[in-house]
């Protein structure tokens, strides 16, 4: 059973995981409405990505015995300015995401739940994916800087990714 302040922390975790599926959803409308099929599809899939981080913590916690509390979602932003800013905030939202894993972690190894660490070390990985793959998308829009025909081709790259490919 997670001691209080893990059960605390993995809940504050699951409403950031959902918050940042909203995220995604509202930065999918963005490319959609901009004629990206492609880049709209790559965080439509990362929206349900994050249901999924979500839904596994959630498990955890009612496999464990913890007491799961659900909470208000943030509003996500509706207004973006251009492509290669979407996808800047899609990275310090991961940022922000790996801080807060790296302190539940923190947590979990102070309270000696290990179980809980297990759990977060899956995590930790899919954290450092996760910031790779939105970098290495921003370095090929940066290259090809002004270039419709250059986003073009990502967009078309994008657009096939496959559930469970980062
Ligand atoms: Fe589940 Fe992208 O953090």
């Amino acid at each position: 059973m997670p001691t209080k302040a893990v059960e605390a922390a993995i809940n504050d975790q699951i409403a950031m995981e959902l918050e940042s599926a909203y995220i995604y959803l509202a930065m999918a409308a963005y490319f959609d409405e901009h004629n990206l099929p492609g880049f709209s599809h790559w965080m439509r899939m990362q929206h349900l990505e994050e249901q999924a981080h979500a839904m596994k913590l959630f498990d955890f916690m009612l496999d464990n015995g913890g007491h799961v509390v659900l909470k208000a979602l943030g509003k996500p932003p509706s207004q973006f300015k251009s492509p290669l800013q979407v996808m800047k905030q899609s990275l310090k939202h991961e940022q922000k995401v790996t801080t807060a894993i790296t302190n539940l972690y923190e947590l979990s190894v102070e309270e000696k739940d290990y179980p809980a660490q297990i759990l977060l070390q899956w995590f930790i990985s899919e954290q450092t994916e996760e910031e790779k793959t939105v970098s290495d998308i921003i370095a090929q829009m940066q290259l090809v800087g002004d270039s419709g025909s250059g986003l073009l081709l990502i967009d078309q790259q994008l657009g096939g990714r496959t559930e469970g490919e980062e």
